[in-house]
């Protein structure tokens, strides 16, 4: 019973210790002084973090790898909004992120999308 408690600790130390690495995302760090330039630039950065882990599998680190079916970003006509949206809810083959990724980092993610998209156009 008290080798349970001792390990739940450590377990909840370990899970607090990783989990700070994450916050980098938080609103509050994003200074206000930094004016729009920088924000885009952070949120890029988040979605960058976001795609790596949960999205690269599918689409691939330029976003053309279409696994699935998934579509090549630079294909892609969908605005920030529907983006978002399928990010979500998901669609097809394409699991939701909703409870996975909190709705800044959707966003970022789409935001990153579009930015991957006008990459490979050039
Ligand atoms: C399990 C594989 C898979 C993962 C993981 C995945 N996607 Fe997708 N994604 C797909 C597929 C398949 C589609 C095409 C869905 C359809 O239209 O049927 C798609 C479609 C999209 C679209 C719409 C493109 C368009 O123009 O139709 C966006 C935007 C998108 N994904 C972003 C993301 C982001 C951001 C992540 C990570 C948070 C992600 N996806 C993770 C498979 C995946």
């Amino acid at each position: 019973m008290r080798i349970s408690i001792v390990f739940a600790f450590i377990i909840a130390v370990v899970f607090f210790a990783c989990g700070g690495g994450q916050s980098a995302d938080g609103t509050k760090n994003a200074s206000v002084k930094n004016g729009a330039d920088q924000n885009q630039v952070d949120q890029l950065k988040i979605g960058r973090k976001a795609f790596k882990r949960f999205c690269v599998a599918c689409h691939g680190a330029d976003g053309k790898l279409g696994i699935n079916g998934a579509k090549d970003f630079a294909q892609s006509d969908l605005n920030l909004e529907e983006r978002i949206e399928v990010i979500t809810n998901g669609r097809g083959m394409m699991t939701p992120f909703k409870g996975i990724l909190k709705p800044e980092q959707i966003k970022a993610a789409a935001e990153y999308t579009i930015h991957l998209g006008k990459q490979t156009e050039e």
